[in-house]
Parts: structure tokens; C-alpha cells; sequence
């Protein structure tokens, strides 16, 4: 039978071609099926031997057999050229100069609050004020009483609060360090202190739960409202550094007395009206005032005797309009591409 003798070379001969052009190992396992599988069409040759005449069935079976042989040593050294290209491949891609410089560390930068902070207290212990610290974790005497916000005094839902099981509280306001302050180092006493504080409150672009105050407070004999004036002039020309405008209102606090809010002109829309300053062109940022004499005698001082002015700087909001950051939650947000530009 000459002609499945020419049937199974051209079967060969159009496996080899195929599996010349095949360029991934997926197209030669696809060759390896259609010429060798158990449905193979060389398979197919092998199970109508039986029909063949004698003589015939040894010589196609020899010239099977020594096809597929072949065929199969063909494909095993397409399977190891080809992979040795892609491991070639891989190897040009995926090469390293081990010579090559290191890009060195990525270094860390202070948190825009902290930096202000610092230069804010930098300032201060230049002008004789200690630095203090005091817990965030407060009682209702230092956070509230003390501070002459009695129970039932409104001034309580101003600041709403976090309150903890054991009765104690978040700090709404770093002016606990007032008190605490005065108690231990008795006056005169010239201190700012800076830190955390946390609100029960509607988070917005300018009012986050949690951010930082730095209080001041300064108690001598015949401190007035000029003094007052002069150490919040000295503090905003320190930190901006040039002439922003400001507005003094009066402003009630039950620990001072007379009180004044200190609004700086918005410098993130100057003035026009923007998200964070509720489109009033001015930003609420230094409470302060003259020390209520209730306060005073909280704190072991006799009102008599000495006197003093006090002030709560929102030191996040100052961080904002410093750096012309337009929204209070990106400083918490840990997103490193906000942290990376400070
Ligand atoms: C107080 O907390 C007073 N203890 C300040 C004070 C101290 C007055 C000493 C007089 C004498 P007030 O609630 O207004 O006041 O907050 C002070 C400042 O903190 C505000 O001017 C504002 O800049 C900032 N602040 C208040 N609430 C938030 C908030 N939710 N997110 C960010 N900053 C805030």
C-alpha cells in the first residue's frame, strides 16, 4: 500500500513544519496532539493496521513506529529551544545591574502640625514660657469644673465630648493644663502647652474629631489686655511672616473674662469665601481672654494677688493656613503623598 506510505510522510512532514512555526510552548503541545495524541492521526494509521495485508502491516508499522520517534525527538528539541528563549527573554527583562548605585532611603519628614508646633514653641521658650504637657485622658474637675463650667452650664454642649465609662473623658480643649499647671508650679507662671484634643463632632473641611491646640496662659501681677495683644501679634508674625490681617471680636468662655475671638483673614481663599472658612472670608483661630478669677482660685492663686491672660490656639487649623491646606482631613489621613510634601 504505497499510498499510506506517502500519507504518513506527508504527515510528517506537515507536523515539522508546524512545529517550526510554532513560537510558544502552547502551539507545540497543540503540533504534539494533533500528530501524536491517542486521537492523533498517526494513532489513527496504527488502529487500521489490523486490516492491512501481512506484508504491508510490518513495513507501515516500522515506518509508524520510526515517525513517531522522530517526531517525537523533533518536538523535544523545539520544547528546549523555546524554552531556553524564554528563559532568555526573561533574563533580558528581568536584569539587574548588581553595580548599579542604591537609590538610598526615602527620608521621613516631621508632620506639618508637629513642625508648627515646634517652631511655635521655639518662639515661646525664646520669650520665657515653659513648655507643658498634660493627659489626654482628663477628668471632669480639670476638663470642666475647674475651669468654671459648672455641670449645667451650656458652655458643656459647646464642646461636645467623648465620654468614658469610668466617668473620665477626651480632652475637648488643652486649657486642663491651665489648672494643672498652675497647681504645680504656682504663679507667676508663663506656659504654653501643646497637644491633642477630641470632640464628639461633624467632621467637614475645617472640623475634625480629633486635632491639636496649643494653649498659652501667662499669670503676674497686673497682666492686661495689651500684654495679651502684644504676645498674639509677636506669635502670627512669627508664623507667617508677613502682616495678615486679623479681627478681635468678644467672645465668651466661662473661663475668661473679658474674652475675645481672634479671627485671622482666610488665607487659603484671602478673604473671598471658601469651604473652610464657611464663606465668611475669616477663620476662628485664637480664642483667648483674661483669666477668670474662678479659674484662679481653682488652681490654689489668690485672684488678689495675681492676675493673667489666656489663649487657645487651634494649632491644626493654623497648620492649614500656613501651608494653604484646603481641607482638615487630609492631616490625618496618612496618605503619604500628602505627608511627602512637608
Ligand atoms: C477652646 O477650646 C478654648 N479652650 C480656647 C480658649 C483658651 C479660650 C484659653 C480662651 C482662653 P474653641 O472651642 O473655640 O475654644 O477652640 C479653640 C480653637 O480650636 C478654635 O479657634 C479652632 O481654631 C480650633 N478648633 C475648634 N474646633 C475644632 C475642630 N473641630 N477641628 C479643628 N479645629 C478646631
Amino acid at each position: 500500500m504505497p499510498d499510506l506510505d506517502q500519507t504518513i510522510s506527508q504527515l510528517h512532514a506537515a507536523a515539522r513544519a508546524q512545529l517550526a512555526s510554532a513560537s510558544t510552548l502552547e502551539a507545540l503541545e497543540a503540533v504534539r496532539v494533533e500528530a501524536l495524541g491517542r486521537k492523533g492521526k498517526l494513532n489513527e494509521i496504527s488502529r487500521e493496521m489490523g486490516r492491512l495485508a501481512p506484508e504491508d502491516r510490518k513495513r507501515i508499522g516500522a515506518l509508524l513506529n520510526a515517525t513517531k520517534q522522530n517526531l517525537e525527538a523533533e518536538l523535544a528539541a523545539r520544547k528546549a529551544a523555546l524554552e531556553a528563549g524564554a528563559l532568555n527573554q526573561r533574563l533580558q527583562a528581568e536584569w539587574i545591574d548588581l553595580t548599579a548605585p542604591a537609590p538610598g532611603p526615602r527620608p521621613g519628614s516631621l508632620h506639618p502640625v508637629t513642625q508648627v508646633q515646634r517652631e511655635i514653641e521655639q518662639l515661646f521658650v525664646s520669650l520665657g514660657f515653659t513648655v507643658l504637657d498634660g493627659p489626654e485622658v482628663e477628668t471632669e474637675h480639670y476638663n470642666f469644673d475647674a475651669l468654671n463650667i459648672p455641670a449645667d452650664h451650656p458652655a458643656r454642649d459647646m464642646q461636645d465630648t467623648f465620654w468614658l465609662k469610668d466617668g473620665r473623658l477626651l480632652r475637648t480643649h488643652t486649657s486642663p493644663v491651665q489648672v494643672r499647671g498652675l497647681e504645680r508650679l504656682g504663679p507667676p507662671l508663663k506656659m504654653i502647652a501643646p497637644g491633642r484634643v477630641f470632640r464628639n463632632e461633624e467632621v467637614d473641611a475645617s472640623h475634625e474629631h480629633t486635632f491639636y491646640q496649643l494653649e498659652g496662659m501667662m499669670v503676674d501681677r497686673d497682666v492686661s489686655v495689651a500684654h495679651l495683644i502684644y504676645f498674639m501679634k509677636t506669635l502670627l508674625s512669627a508664623i507667617f511672616h508677613r502682616d495678615v490681617a486679623v479681627r478681635l471680636r468678644p467672645g465668651f468662655f466661662p473661663f475668661v473674662e473679658p474674652g475675645f475671638e481672634l479671627d485671622i483673614r482666610c488665607l487659603i481663599c484671602n478673604g473671598s469665601g471658601c469651604p473652610v472658612c464657611k464663606q465668611s472670608g475669616w477663620v476662628e483661630l485664637l480664642p483667648c481672654g483674661l483669666v477668670h478669677p474662678a479659674v484662679l482660685r481653682a488652681s490654689g492663686v489668690d485672684p488678689e494677688q495675681w492676675n493673667g491672660f489666656a489663649f487657645g490656639l487651634g494649632l491644626t487649623r493654623l497648620a492649614m493656613m500656613r501651608y494653604g491646606i484646603d481641607d482638615i482631613r487630609l492631616f490625618t489621613s496618612g496618605d503619604l503623598r500628602f505627608l511627602r510634601q512637608f
